[in-house]
């Protein structure tokens, strides 16, 4: 739990006082990777939990330069020498590539990789299935909202409908491998 510790402090550190509903988001993504913890090493599941506290910590105004926040938060996580596969599952959170190259900013991303595996979905999972209240939501829920917030012109639903059938398949493959596990995860 040593990861989550450090990474709980930070996240509240960087989003309490500006941007208190994105700390409640995480809370709840947090609290919903909680039940993904069987699916993973204790390791694992610390660094896991630890993502899923700070996937968002780039919206932080000190902390946003270019506008794409997996990558400020990705940049920033490595500026204070987080661990670097902590800094890539930041930066390729929830199909970010995608947003990146609609941004002009897909070299940049690249610096890191996407290690695509079941820890990799399981955190795409819960960020797709957590409401900006932390409240769990269905997937397409969640897309629902980010286009209906943003609004149709806004690059961020440009990206979530090019992004739905990637973001779909992580939150297919960790559901099936919750139900394979016998956990409960709704
Ligand atoms: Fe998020």
């Amino acid at each position: 739990m040593r990861l989550t510790m450090w990474a709980s402090e930070l996240a509240s550190e960087c989003l309490s006082r500006p941007l208190p509903r994105r700390l409640t988001h995480v809370l709840g993504v947090r609290e919903r990777l909680s039940q993904t913890k069987d699916l993973f090493s204790a390791d694992e599941a610390d660094l896991l939990a630890a993502a899923g506290l700070v996937h968002d910590i780039g919206y932080a105004e000190r902390l946003a330069v270019t506008g794409l926040h997996a990558l400020d938060g990705a940049r920033y996580l490595r500026e204070v020498e987080a661990p670097e596969r902590l800094c890539a599952l930041v930066a390729h959170h929830s199909a970010a590539y995608l947003e990146a190259g609609l941004r002009g900013l897909g070299d940049e991303l690249a610096e890191w990789a996407d290690e695509r595996t079941p820890l990799r979905d399981a955190l795409w999972w819960a960020d797709m299935t957590t409401s900006p209240d932390g409240e769990v939501v269905t997937f397409e829920e969640r897309a629902a909202e980010i286009q209906q917030r943003y609004g149709p012109d806004d690059v961020v639903s440009t990206f979530i409908q090019l992004a739905r059938p990637e973001l779909a398949g992580a939150v297919e493959r960790t559901e099936a491998r919750l139900r394979a596990a016998g956990i409960d995860y709704v």
